[in-house]
């Protein structure tokens, strides 16, 4: 049926486990990692300033080159979004999910087509072992079209929330310039289809959970986005090692972001660039908010191999995609064992 209980109101009435549908068979059960577990990885962590000096720059592309045909994960400094934009952010998020469920409930829908809605695990009708979060969606881009559907409580949200959602967009111009630039592409490849292109905020909210060690904040998936960049209040992301076949941990680094490579950049890359597949664990002690801002292509448009990177050496490895055909796929399809763009091979 349309039953709703959200993780955050589970934590609130004070559970000592996980109410059955949240346990994973024991396969798919994380191991957790402590803070300075051996497998923490150590993501690349790059300093976005030198971006803007000519005589640096082309070093700069040179770590996202390297970062990119690594995992495809990396973390940014000095990235240009300020502290207090970004604690006003996560403020505005902190109220928005303390606020009583009823209010929320305004909001609540698993219509992965809703430009605004709340909800909880990823689909909480149809999951057959939910998720211990809640989260809110809100297409983000161009914020004048959406920001008046967007939560009106609490009431600096708009304010806030906008403010990081416009920066992070700036940001995201500025990642596809130099990820298009470190595959030999023009700078301004697709430049136009970036302006005119979506962008999704997921504000997620993981609270305290009883039993961490038998339950996911999110399962294992990779992006369909070109470019995520993702803000995150305590470490808790997980990306698969497919080399070693083995789960590792993304450090947390105080005022970094991680940006990640999404779907949509593995088939323009023409497979030089790989989308990771990732999931989320959660913890004991403390509630943890990520940002994830999902930037795509305009939703209509076929996404395919840049020409330059396709020839008879390496022809194009993907078949054509658009945004919207995913959003399709994944309002009847179960994408928790495998990529969407796996589906296209
Ligand atoms: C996501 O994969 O979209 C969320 C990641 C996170 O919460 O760290
Ligand atoms: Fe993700």
């Amino acid at each position: 049926g349309d039953y709703f209980t959200s993780a955050m109101a589970l934590t609130e009435s004070g559970v000592h486990h996980v109410p059955t549908r949240y346990i994973l068979p024991p396969s798919q059960r994380p191991m957790l990692c402590p803070s300075f577990a051996t497998d923490t990885i150590n993501l690349p962590v790059i300093d976005l300033s030198f971006l803007h000096d000519p005589l640096l720059r082309p070093r700069v592309i040179h770590e996202i080159e390297m970062a990119c045909k690594g995992f495809g994960f990396f973390q940014i400094i000095n990235h240009g979004i300020s502290t207090t934009v970004v604690k006003d952010a996560l403020d505005a998020a902190t109220r928005f999910f303390d606020l009583p469920v009823d209010e929320k409930m305004l909001l609540v829908s698993d219509d992965f087509h809703k430009p605004v809605r709340y909800g909880t695990s990823i689909n909480h009708t149809t999951d057959k072992v939910h998720y211990w979060r809640d989260f809110i969606k809100h297409y983000s881009h161009p914020l004048s079209k959406w920001i008046n559907l967007w939560p009106s409580n609490p009431p600096c949200y708009k304010e806030k929330m906008g403010r990081y959602a416009e920066a992070t967009h700036v940001l995201h111009k500025q990642l596809i310039e130099a990820i298009s630039e470190s595959l030999g592409l023009d700078k301004n490849y697709l430049q136009e289809e970036i302006e005119e292109g979506s962008q999704v905020m997921a504000v997620n909210c993981y609270p305290a959970c009883p039993e961490p060690e038998l339950a996911l904040g999110m399962p294992p998936h990779s992006d369909f986005s070109s470019l995520t960049i993702l803000l995150q209040s305590s470490q808790g992301l997980q990306i698969m090692d497919c080399n070693n076949n083995n789960w590792v941990c993304v450090p947390y680094i105080e005022d970094a972001l991680i940006v990640q490579l999404g779907d949509q950049m593995e088939v323009m890359s023409n497979g030089i660039y790989k989308s990771v597949v990732h999931r989320v664990t959660v913890n004991r002690d403390i509630k943890r908010l990520s940002f994830a801002s999902l930037h795509s292509l305009p939703m209509d448009m076929k996404i395919s191999p840049a020409p330059k990177l396709v020839d008879g050496d390496k022809p194009a490895a993907y078949g054509e995609f658009s945004f919207k055909d995913f959003l399709d796929y994944i309002s009847s399809n179960d994408l928790t064992q495998r990529r969407f763009i796996d589906t296209l091979k």
